[in-house]
């Protein structure tokens, strides 16, 4: 995930097929005059439907971005940050009423990994509530029917038995760690749940394992396992070196899933009609895993990375440090029933990753 505030330097062009200018906080609203007769809305999955990706130069807003496209998706709508901050309420609720949208997709969030979770707790819980509240409510106040929320596998509780089914929210503590983030999107769903309840909305919930792929962060020191092995084999073959030291004792067992199959999944789950998504959720049960739903030890990981880079020596692991949790797999059987199934190997969707890497060294986020 991308460290506290880092920008992605790698961003695509700006995404969106139509970005309407502006209104700002200052008050800019619709031209003067007589108010254009509103435009019919339209939902997904009809191609004509106005989708607003909150976060889209971030590595899944802009996967979502490019598959909404290759949908077909001819009007999305995308603000970047310098533009619009999803922290103040008033700029997001001009933003909203200055043009029609039909459907919001909420992939902008604070992100990070361990540290930036220990350093900043209050970002993370203040940042992504104000976020999530300022988009949803906006979204409700313009009269936004469908949106979908995009939560994290960090949710559920440190000792949920595993596969994480849907159901173990909230029947334990959380992990310590990142829990001022998880009970952010924790709060993120029941946002969704209490305007589908009270209010007649069809705002949608998805919660993906770990992910990884073309715009990851590739910190040397403030990364995810993927981009940070990768980035070291790449830099061990490179220097001929004959070693490479991981922590841990490589048995913990993970999931990791390409963010083009999340993106894939999202815009499943956005095009799936109200009644189905409903028939499959409960109303305060909401959310949708979305994960590959098979789990690999953090050593058939490495290995894999190693022989994807072209790392030809040796892996020692470092025992004395902290293994973590022994497995975090996700139960995909809700996604599954609602017609989606990741596509994408691990090794084949790291080679892919390895290959934007290379093209994109010289512009890696920071
Ligand atoms: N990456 C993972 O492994 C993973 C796993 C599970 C869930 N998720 C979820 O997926 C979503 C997207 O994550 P990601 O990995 O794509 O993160 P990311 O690369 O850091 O992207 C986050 C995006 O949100 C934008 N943003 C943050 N604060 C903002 C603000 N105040 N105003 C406007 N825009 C703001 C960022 O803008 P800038 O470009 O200006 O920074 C960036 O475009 C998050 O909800 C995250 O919880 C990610």
């Amino acid at each position: 995930m991308a460290a506290a505030g880092a920008s992605l330097a790698a961003a695509p062009a700006p995404a969106s097929a139509t970005v309407t200018p502006l209104a700002t906080a200052s008050g800019m609203g619709p031209a003067p005059g007589p108010s254009p007769a509103p435009a019919a809305m339209a939902l997904p999955p009809d191609r004509n439907a106005r989708i607003y990706v909150a976060g889209h130069r971030g590595m899944v807003g802009s996967a979502i971005v490019r598959r909404l496209r290759a949908l077909g998706y001819a009007h999305l709508v995308t603000a970047p940050r310098a533009e619009l901050d999803l922290t103040d309420q008033a700029a997001v609720r001009a933003f909203f009423a200055a043009q029609p949208i039909d459907a919001v997709v909420l992939a902008a969030a604070k992100v990070g990994g361990i540290h930036a979770n220990h350093t900043y707790p209050a970002d993370f819980i203040a940042d992504n509530l104000a976020i999530q509240c300022n988009v949803i409510q906006a979204a409700h106040a313009a009269g936004v029917q469908r949106l979908l929320f995009l939560g994290s596998s960090c949710i559920y509780p440190r000792l949920a038995p595993q596969p994480l089914r849907e159901e173990a929210l909230l029947t334990g503590p959380l992990e310590p760690t990142n829990e001022p983030y998880a009970v952010a999107k924790i709060a993120g769903i029941k946002l969704c749940e209490s305007f589908n309840r009270q209010h007649g909305r069809d705002y949608r919930s998805v919660m993906p394992t770990n992910l990884y792929g073309p715009g990851d962060n590739f910190h040397p020191d403030n990364s995810h396992v993927i981009p940070a092995l990768l980035r070291r084999f790449h830099e061990a073959a490179r220097a001929g070196a004959p070693e490479v030291t991981i922590w841990g004792s490589g048995s913990p067992m993970r999931e990791f899933l390409h963010v083009d199959d999340m993106a894939a999944a999202s815009a499943h789950v956005l095009e799936l009609p109200a009644d189905v998504y409903r028939a499959h959720t409960q109303p305060m049960l909401s959310h949708v895993n979305v994960g590959t739903g098979v789990d690999c030890s953090i050593r058939q990981l490495a290995e894999t990375i190693a022989r994807v880079t072209g790392f030809g020596g040796r892996l020692s692991w470092d025992a004395s440090k902290p293994d973590g949790t022994p497995r975090k797999l996700l139960d995909v059987s809700r996604l599954a029933a609602l017609g989606w199934r990741a596509t994408t190997p691990l090794e084949r969707g790291l080679a892919q990753t390895y290959r934007w890497f290379l093209e994109n060294e010289a512009s890696l986020r920071a």
